[in-house]
């Protein structure tokens, strides 16, 4: 019989329920039926021209070797420039870290801090990807049930109550997946402060900067230089499939991060980082604005409209572009309720159970990553569904 050894840290991982959704709806798509995509976290737009073409001319250029692990020093250079332009602050490009998506950071991050046992605390509902990363590690992710008093986000009391002396780290993630809410800048500074007073670190994903609609965009390296923060070209540059992110650390790290990123991936994809040179021109910003303005008014349609049918949205989502929205009113099994809806009208969405455990069963993400006549069309037919049931 064949050997079929596997680690049980990797039999461990728990998978995306919404995958099944997905394959649910790809069956329905090849059985001619429309299906309205809501639960995609990835721009529905293609990746601007400026950024397409300076990715095409690279190619061009023979720029197919290997970078230095850290990236090009031209992109580290060019992301220190954003972070003056946009919030006026200098960052040493030193700090700065090329990565394969914030993925690669969040990896990077973790690996970098976390030792087997030790455990690091995120919030539940989150980004679910984190507590998996931890395990791989033979760490352990603590979940916080947060809720909409806290703006779904870790607060420096919650975090002080869970602390403990395996606790390394704590993350957050602003805005937010899967709620979309903003965390307030005088929480987070709390929390620095807390979390620094124990010498831990606060890892603080920004990956939706850039896609915030009412609030002032800010990032945590206004308050502390102390932090890990991550942040990505997937989203508000929208380049989800280029594989390119980055991270500002403390400059103790540095070298560590270097060896690490050395022997884990080599070096961010070379193509791509070209490209997201281009990605933060300028130029490029007013197009990525105007689509950002997009998602704003997708947002301001899609959240009243979801309320009228009866869904209760605790928080108003500042923004990425997900909407976490209660159906209690309709079912506490979020997860069959959501397989219903696809099957009956179309509709997917995400159930609650992807993000966490607290309150699961009674939410759903919502993710505006479509056109408003789609998301029109789609609230109609949630309509129907929820008048036929
Ligand atoms: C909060 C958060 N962090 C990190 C990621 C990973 O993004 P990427 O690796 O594409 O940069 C995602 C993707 O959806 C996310 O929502």
């Amino acid at each position: 019989m064949t050997s079929r050894n596997q680690s049980r840290r990797s039999e461990a991982l728990s998978p995306f329920h919404v995958m099944d959704i997905l394959a649910q709806a790809k069956a329905l798509s090849q059985q001619g039926r429309a299906v309205y995509h809501m639960e995609v976290g990835e721009p529905d737009f293609a990746t601007a021209k400026p950024i397409v073409e300076a990715g095409i001319e690279a190619l061009r250029q023979h720029q197919t070797h290997y970078t230095p692990a850290l990236g090009l020093p031209e992109l580290r250079h060019a992301i220190a420039e954003y972070y003056d332009r946009k919030f006026s602050l200098v960052i040493d490009p030193k700090r700065i870290i090329v990565t394969p998506g914030a993925s690669g950071a969040l990896q990077l991050a973790m690996i970098c801090l976390l030792d087997a046992g030790d455990n690091v605390l995120l919030a539940d509902p989150g980004y679910p990807c984190n507590k998996n990363i931890a395990r791989v590690l033979a760490a352990e992710a603590v979940a916080i049930p947060v809720t909409a008093e806290n703006y779904y986000q870790l607060d420096a009391r919650s975090v002080a109550q869970h602390w403990n002396s395996r606790t390394r780290a704590a993350m957050v993630a602003t805005p937010s997946n899967p709620t979309g809410t903003v965390l307030p800048k005088a929480q987070l500074a709390a929390l620095l402060q807390f979390v620094e007073r124990k010498q831990g670190r606060l890892i603080v994903d920004e990956i939706y900067q850039g896609l915030v609609y009412e609030n002032d965009d800010y990032t945590a390296l206004e308050i502390s230089d102390e932090c890990f923060v991550i942040n990505s070209f997937s989203k508000y540059f929208g380049m989800t499939g280029w594989r390119i992110g980055w991270m500002v650390v403390p400059e103790f790290y540095v070298d560590t991060i270097d060896r690490i990123a050395q022997n884990i991936f080599l070096a961010p994809p070379t193509i791509s980082q070209h490209a997201a040179l281009t990605a933060l021109k300028k130029e490029t910003q007013v197009i990525l604005d105007a689509r950002r303005d997009e998602f704003k008014q997708r947002r301001d349609f899609l959240l009243p409209a979801l309320q009228q049918l009866g869904f209760d949205v605790a928080v108003k989502p500042q923004g990425a572009f997900y909407i976490y929205a209660s159906c209690e009113k309709f079912t506490d099994d979020s997860f069959n309720w959501v397989k219903k809806l696809l099957t009956e009208q179309g509709v997917a969405l995400t159930p609650g159970i992807d993000f966490g455990s607290h309150l699961a069963n009674k939410h759903c993400r919502f993710a505006y990553t479509q056109s408003l006549e789609k998301l029109q069309q789609a609230v109609d037919r949630i309509d129907a569904f929820i008048k036929n049931n």
